[in-house]
């Protein structure tokens, strides 16, 4: 397999060691600082609509406001426990279950109790909700930085309602942990590396490439994932809500890119190409939730290895990607440089995604509808 030290700081994208050597040290930290190298820029073309699938990205984003405090029903209860057990019935919430499915004998799971496993399901939950939590905070961030570097007045537009947008959802995540869950997990080291990447990078499309693109690709599909999964029907209001604004934020990449892709090199779309590998593979480590095995105080990297393994958890693992691919593909990243991306995503064992709807027209299909919209009590 070819050598990847450069770009992700291994040689082999599966070397569990190098992946856990790379932790949050620090989890008490408040503030952080990272380094923006991009311009701000104005224009002084204001011409209106120059963009058409822009400027109705941004006239349907207008109406589709709502608002946290009012539009969500927050005097329901939420009993967590209980609600791990009915995912676990389920089996397969991803952070809740999908983990009966594998042989405990010769594992650290070997003794455990029914209480652990529950314990097991709460801390996952609140684990995952907690860096939807911080990538929404990175969403923000990213956006406003949007506003400021991309070249062209409709897109500064939509992006600014983005922002607000961005504003709701990190205000609700944090209700929901801080109201029902009783606290968050500090951010996990390789998502917040990958936050930091797109926002030192200089050039404007690399922040929707990052953002748009990867993360809210994946975050969209874990959060129709868990809309789908979860029994519990506040976080189930709240997903599709949220996932109502996402899908225009991913569609709002995917225009914007596609138009500016068209006219680079190969040698710099082959930048572009590393970048979405190396965002994809940070987001794939993430996902390995260490913090979670720490607090549980079973061994990390036996753990990961009997648990990641399961089919449950492999199937969840590629369907973060089912909305990356085909947008890489659908903007020109997969076949370029003799197709160096789909190689790539072929030993991260998710090429078969990349016919699957992309997401450039589909967020039609995610507004909410007036019942949806009625006052929640
Ligand atoms: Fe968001
Ligand atoms: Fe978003």
């Amino acid at each position: 397999m070819a050598g990847y030290e450069d770009l992700i700081g291994r040689e082999d994208i599966n070397d569990l060691e190098a992946i856990l050597s790379v932790a949050n040290t620090d989890t008490t930290e408040i503030v952080r600082a990272v380094r923006d190298n991009a311009d701000a820029i104005f224009t002084w073309d204001y011409e209106k609509g120059a963009r058409p699938a822009l400027e109705k990205l941004y006239e349907k984003a207008k109406t589709s406001q709502w608002n946290g405090e009012t539009d969500l029903d927050w005097s329901i209860e939420v009993d967590l426990e209980s609600v791990v057990v009915n995912n676990f019935a389920q089996n397969a919430a991803p952070g809740g279950a999908g983990f009966a499915d594998f042989e405990v004998a010769g594992t650290p799971f070997e003794t455990w109790t029914d209480q652990q496993w529950l314990d097991l399901g709460v801390e996952s939950n609140k684990w995952m909700l907690s860096q939807f939590m911080h990538g929404e905070q990175g969403a923000l961030i990213c956006t406003a930085k949007i506003v400021e570097t991309v070249p062209w007045i409709d897109a500064k537009y939509y992006a600014a309602t983005q922002v607000m947008d961005e504003a709701r959802h990190v205000e609700v995540f944090a209700k929901y942990l801080d109201t029902k869950l009783d606290g968050y997990y500090p951010i996990n080291t390789h998502l917040g590396l990958l936050l930091e990447d797109i926002v030192n990078d200089s050039r404007w499309d690399m922040t929707y490439l990052g953002m748009q693109i990867m993360v809210e690709g994946l975050a969209l599909a874990a959060f129709g994932f868990m809309h789908m999964m979860t029994t519990e029907p506040l976080l189930k209001q709240l997903l599709r809500y949220v996932m109502s604004d996402e899908a225009r934020h991913v569609a709002f990449g995917v225009i914007s890119l596609k138009e500016y892709y068209e006219g680079l090199t190969d040698a710099e779309i082959f930048e572009r190409q590393q970048f979405a590998f190396e965002a994809a593979v940070r987001m794939r480590d993430r996902f390995m939730q260490q913090e979670v095995w720490e607090r549980m105080g079973v061994p990390v990297k036996e753990a990961i290895e009997a648990v990641m393994l399961t089919p449950t958890r492999q199937m969840f693992q590629m369907m973060l990607f089912s909305k990356i691919v085909p947008n890489c593909k659908k903007l020109g990243l997969l076949d370029r440089n003799d197709a160096w991306l789909r190689r790539r995503f072929e030993e991260l064992g998710v090429i078969q995604f990349e016919d699957w709807v992309d997401t450039g027209s589909e967020y039609e299909n995610f507004a909410l509808t007036d019942e949806e919209l009625a006052p929640a009590s």
